[in-house]
This record gives C-alpha cells, sequence and structure tokens, in this order.
C-alpha cells in the first residue's frame, strides 16, 4: 500500500474494513481512522485512532522512525474514534507534547486523566515550526465538535482537515485518484449529511477562512486522501453547505397493508416530468444513513406513514427524527398516509416536517383504508405539484 502523501509524510491509520455500525451511521463500505506522520528534524503525528488500534498506530510510526523522535502528537479533534488512542500513544512516545486547542485540552480531560501529559495549547494561526516544514493550525468550531481544528503544512500545501472532506470508505488505496470517484464523492456526500449537515453555516465560515490557503491535497481524518480532486470536493461542500437542492423528488414513507405503498406509487408516478429526479425510499428497506444522504440534495419530498396505536410507524418516526437533528434545509413537502378510524399517521407526519421549517406544500393527503381511484388521482397531482417545486427550485 503507497502510503505516502509526500516526501517524508506518510499515512500511519488503520482501515476498518469490518465495521458497518459506526454509532449507527450505517457504514455499508468500512472505515478508516487516518493518522499522520510528518518526519522532519521535529517529527509530529497528525491525530491517532481509536483505542483497540493503538499498538498498530504505534507499529507503523516505528516502521518509519525511531519512536523516541516523536516530538508532537497533535489532536485536531478529541472525540474518540481519533483520540481514543491517545492515552496510549503517549504513554508509548517519552518527552512528547500534545498539541491541541483550550477548547480540545478540556475535552480531552473529561474523556481522560490528562494530570500528566505535556501539554502545548495553541490559538488559530499559531505556527509550530518543525525544521524544513511547519504546522499552521486553524480552529474550525463545529466541524465536527466545538473543538475541531485544521493542521496546515503550508510548505506542502497540505491541509489535514479532521472530520471535514472525510468519508467511511475503507480501501486498500489511499488516495482520490486510486479509488472509484463517483463511490468516494457519494461516501463524503452521506458522510457529510449524516456527521456534518447540522453545522452548515459553520463549514461556511470554514470554506471562507481557506478561501486564500494554497491547498493541493487535503488529508482527512476518514476515508481516502485527496490529491487529484481536490476542486471536486471543495466545490462538492460548497453545495452541501448551502443544502443546494436538484431537480430531485423523493418519496419516503411507511406502510403497513400496502395502501400508503399505493399512495407513495401514485405521487411518484405524477411526479414524472422531463428532467426530474425520482426516487421512492420505503424506511423499512433503506437504512436511516441513507436517507439522510438522499434528502441533502433533493428539492421536494412527500412523507408517508400509515396510521398505527393513533400515530405514525415507527421507523416513519425514527426517520424523521434522524432528519430534525440533522436538519437539511430548503425542501418543499407535504404528508400522507392511510388510516382506520383513528388520526394521528399522516398528521403526526405533518406535525414534524413542519418542524424542519420545510414548505408545507399541502394539508396531509389522506385515504381511509384503501385509496380510492379519486384519491390515487389527487396523489399523482400532489406529485406532479413536487416535481413543477423541484424544477422551479433549481432554475
Ligand atoms: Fe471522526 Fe467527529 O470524529
Amino acid at each position: 500500500m503507497n502510503t505516502t502523501l509526500c516526501e517524508n509524510i506518510d499515512w500511519v491509520g488503520r482501515v476498518d474494513w469490518s465495521v458497518r455500525d459506526f454509532h449507527s451511521y450505517d457504514a455499508e463500505h468500512g472505515v478508516t481512522y487516518n493518522a499522520y506522520l510528518v518526519r522532519d528534524e521535529q517529527t509530529a503525528l497528525v491525530d491517532a485512532v481509536r483505542a483497540p488500534y493503538a499498538d498498530e498506530l504505534l507499529r507503523k510510526v516505528a516502521a518509519l522512525c525511531d519512536p523516541a523522535s516523536v516530538r508532537y502528537v497533535v489532536c485536531n479533534h478529541a472525540e474518540l474514534d481519533h483520540a481514543g488512542a491517545l492515552p496510549e500513544v503517549l504513554r508509548a512516545l517519552p518527552g512528547v507534547t500534545l498539541v491541541c486547542n483550550k477548547r480540545c485540552a478540556e475535552a480531552l480531560a473529561g474523556h481522560f486523566d490528562t494530570s500528566s501529559w505535556k501539554q502545548r495549547i495553541v490559538k488559530p494561526g499559531d505556527t509550530l515550526p518543525l525544521g524544513r516544514r511547519s504546522l499552521r493550525f486553524l480552529d474550525t468550531p463545529m466541524v465536527h465538535w466545538p473543538e475541531s481544528m485544521f493542521t496546515y503544512v503550508p510548505e506542502e500545501k497540505l491541509l489535514f482537515s479532521m472530520d471535514a472532506f472525510g468519508q467511511h470508505y475503507a480501501s486498500a488505496e489511499r488516495f482520490d485518484d486510486q479509488t472509484p470517484l463517483a463511490a468516494v464523492l457519494e461516501e463524503a456526500k452521506t458522510y457529510y449529511a449524516n456527521i456534518i449537515m447540522p453545522y452548515g453555516k459553520a463549514v461556511k465560515t470554514c470554506l471562507e477562512r481557506l478561501a486564500g490557503w494554497e491547498i493541493a491535497t487535503i488529508a482527512p481524518s476518514h476515508g481516502v486522501i485527496w490529491r487529484t480532486h481536490v476542486a471536486e470536493i471543495l466545490a462538492a461542500y460548497r453545495d452541501w453547505a448551502d443544502c443546494r437542492p436538484k431537480a430531485k423528488v423523493l418519496v419516503i414513507f411507511d406502510t403497513m397493508w400496502e395502501s400508503t405503498a399505493r399512495m407513495a406509487e401514485a405521487i411518484l408516478d405524477g411526479a414524472d416530468l422531463p428532467g426530474v429526479q425520482r426516487k421512492l425510499l420505503h424506511v423499512r428497506r433503506v437504512n436511516l444513513t441513507r436517507i439522510a444522504a438522499e434528502v441533502l440534495d433533493a428539492a421536494a419530498v412527500a412523507f408517508g406513514s400509515a396510521m398505527l396505536h393513533g400515530g405514525m410507524m415507527p421507523m416513519a418516526a425514527a426517520a424523521l427524527t434522524h432528519l430534525e437533528n440533522l436538519r437539511p434545509k430548503g425542501k418543499a413537502a407535504f404528508a400522507f398516509g392511510s388510516y382506520g378510524w383513528g388520526r394521528g399517521g399522516p398528521e403526526g407526519v405533518d406535525e414534524r416536517l413542519r418542524n424542519l421549517d420545510w414548505q408545507i406544500l399541502r394539508e396531509p393527503l389522506r385515504a381511509k383504508y384503501r385509496p380510492s381511484d379519486e384519491v390515487l388521482d389527487e396523489c399523482r397531482a400532489a406529485g406532479r405539484m413536487l416535481a413543477e417545486k423541484a424544477l422551479e427550485s433549481c432554475r
């Protein structure tokens, strides 16, 4: 495996091929935890890995240099997928100094006994000379946690971007030009939707701050390293930070005895206009992680549920809770669903959609027991309205 980013800067992380559940994120292509070793007159390890992989990280460091020569360990982010191995790493590297910002030091002290750790607190714009190269620091609060930070090597135009620009994508290759671009971009989008989307404003601030920086390589803390398609991932982040919609209609639903499913298909049929992409997502067939990724760039959403025990169906509620937490912006939407005798299915969905602050196009579309031909016609008309809205929002 080629792990070299440039002379004396190497990836020393862990490829976690088998993980599928990353704190409820459905990581269908596995995960990597990226750490990087910058060898110079003074050597620095940038970030670490999850606690169980500390030994592997230390073995990779020892294969490249004398561990006693590592002078600094930079912690860009205190979340345990990166910081979990720090106690063991700091124990194994005698004399090393942990470099992080003040908030990160506080977060680490909330996780570990850091009283014996030698620490250097850095502020935005601080530079740490290593010899031929240096490290410059930029705080990026809420991309992804309050203490999040980027580390930049100006001499190599190399940005260690922590979670930003990352993907949950395990591969034997480390670089964007060695892996299928479409698949990696799709995983970057899924990662953005599920991890970064609530912090779009912070992402925009971060992109503005990076605007004057020369960046040849972006080395995130998950997935492949961007060295050939840097412009593409930066452009994608600009779009995602704005939740910029495509002419895309989603019909998301759960169903009990197929009545809501029939309504969903009629809505999808009605949305069949030239230039409109359409997708039907059954919430018990498509996982929440993928649903969030689809919603990110959709312009319009019909969301349906049958009524169950006076409310909506459980997985419909779970999907709406996930979306409420992720706060995708600017969609046009309406609720639909079937019922037998009580209210709470489509009406409950309608209430939750309004919480999302989306544009609600109509009152909930309802069918008593089975959708009649009239109701199915109404579904097709509502689908067409969604498609027209989707086209309009992209003009
Ligand atoms: Fe990959 Fe926010 O940690």
